[in-house]
């Protein structure tokens, strides 16, 4: 089982959109290990996107993202690195296909509502950034065994 962190960035949460993408990962099966809304800061964005420090858009990436709260999530499954970046579609919400979140609700590259952990690796250490080990439940889900066969997990 893998675990992926969502947030819902401030478009989408400035745009009133928070339950419907945790209502698209609920009826999708994936199980719901963490959830907070959080203000994020410049340090942690530095640390977040270091990936991008280098990129034109990088001060205005952090400036959007410290605009308003995001919502956090953790989410769990088989392969959920890899099934959520599809239920999220690309970065250029413009290109995302219709039934994709970003297809449904958005259109920038900026703007794209969305943000999910690409590798299941990745998702480890963002866990680390922006979540403490008492704001993640390892909770039994009872409708587990009518998701996941015993021998996928
Ligand atoms: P995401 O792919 O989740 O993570 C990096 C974010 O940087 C991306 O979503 C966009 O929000 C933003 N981003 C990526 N490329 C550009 C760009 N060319 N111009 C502005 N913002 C970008």
């Amino acid at each position: 089982m893998e675990r992926t962190v969502v947030l819902v960035k401030p478009d989408g949460v400035q745009r009133g959109l928070i339950g419907d993408i945790i209502s698209r990962f609920e009826r999708k099966g994936l199980h719901l290990i963490g959830l907070k809304m959080i203000s994020l800061w410049d340090a942690l964005l530095d640390e977040w996107y270091a990936h991008h420090k280098e990129k034109p858009f990088f001060a205005g990436l952090k400036q959007f993202m410290m605009s308003a709260p995001v919502v956090a999530m953790v989410w769990q499954g088989p392969t959920s690195a890899a099934v959520i970046r599809k239920m999220v579609g690309p970065t250029r919400a413009s290109e995302a296909e219709t039934g994709t979140i970003r297809g449904d609700f958005a259109l920038s590259t900026q703007y794209n509502i969305i943000h999910a952990s690409e590798t299941g690796d990745i998702a480890k250490k963002e866990i680390e950034l922006m979540f403490r080990p008492e704001e993640l439940f390892d909770w039994d889900k009872t409708d587990l065994s009518h998701i996941v066969a015993s021998e996928e997990k």
